[in-house]
């Protein structure tokens, strides 16, 4: 059977159980170093905190590194489920923290450049990952085909930059990205390392409109985080600074923007489950005209 089909058979199988309800939320950025990692960590552990439940997936493929902002050392990660020897459901980690996690894999440059069977097989393998509440979905910076395919099937995707002009102008770039995809995916945005409100507010707006005015594209600004030293305490410590410093600016706003996320629009905070998660896969994969058409 081709990979296509058995996607679709896949698909078939989750609509007949029905959508699972999990919101799968990808968090990526143009620039590297903006924070994406420390980010997803502590607003995972926000939500999860909140009463939601919360899995955490390291796809930054090649350079991982949630393992080492919580302290562990996971005995197996990607790297054995897209080599085949593992199977994504038995490398769930449940950590201290309340959330559970899928360890990246470091220094393996084929997973950086998986192709687009793999790929695929590996994106639509997280079905396997069950009825949480969140999927938060780590990635890698940049434009790469893991990231992108990623974002397509996922049901939201926020973008982080800082106020840096070179990370403001290739987080237009994953922006543009996402728009020439031609979807309409919902686009968030997080402005760290801020010095001020105003300063967050400046950039968001920025982003916004030119991301308005060059792309037609709506984008939403969902919030800022304080440029924070404990921060990069807690990296060190190997601790998320939400659990090791509630009360920080950083996670101040994280806790806000973990609000927000939760408190949506009524309409738009049931996730469309995991199988929507293949469907939208499966349309952003270059299959044939014939199968997109099917899929
Ligand atoms: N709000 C912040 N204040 C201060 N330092 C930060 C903040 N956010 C991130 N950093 C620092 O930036 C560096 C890169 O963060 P990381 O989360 O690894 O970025 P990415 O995943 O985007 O590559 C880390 O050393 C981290 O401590
Ligand atoms: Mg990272």
């Amino acid at each position: 059977m081709d990979q296509a089909a058995s996607l679709r058979r896949l698909v078939l199988e989750k609509k007949t159980e029905g959508s699972s309800g999990t919101r799968s939320i990808v968090i990526t950025s143009g620039k590297g170093g903006v924070g994406k990692t420390s980010l997803s960590v502590s607003l995972s552990i926000a939500l999860a905190q909140d009463g939601k439940s919360v899995t955490l997936v390291d796809a930054d493929l090649g350079l991982a590194n949630i393992n080492v902002i919580l302290g562990i050392i996971p005995k197996y990660n990607l790297y054995h489920v897209i080599k085949g020897k593992k199977k994504l459901k038995d490398i769930i980690i449940d950590v201290p923290e309340g959330i559970r996690i899928i360890a990246g894999a470091s220094g393996f440059h084929q997973l950086a450049n998986l192709e687009q069977k793999q790929r695929d097989e590996f994106i639509s393998s997280m079905s396997e990952l069950g009825n949480d509440d969140y999927l938060i979905i780590d990635t890698g910076a940049g434009i790469s085909q893991n990231v992108i395919s990623f974002i397509m099937a996922a049901d939201e995707v926020i973008v982080v930059t800082t106020p840096e002009p070179t990370a403001i102008t290739d987080a237009y770039g994953i922006i543009k990205a996402i728009a020439s995809q031609g979807n309409d995916k919902q686009i968030r945005l997080i402005v760290n390392r801020v010095q001020s409100v105003a300063e967050g507010r400046r950039v968001a707006q920025r982003v916004i409109n030119i991301a308005g005015q060059f792309l037609n594209i709506k984008v939403e600004e969902l919030g800022f985080v304080y440029e924070d030293m404990y921060v990069p305490k807690s990296v060190r410590n190997q601790k998320p600074f939400i659990v090791s410093y509630p009360k920080s600016k950083a996670s101040g706003c994280v806790k806000v923007i973990a609000d927000r996320i939760s408190n949506k629009d009524p309409e738009l905070q049931k996730g469309s489950g995991l199988g929507s998660f293949i469907r939208n896969l499966i349309g952003s994969s270059n299959l044939d005209g014939d199968d997109q058409k099917k899929a």
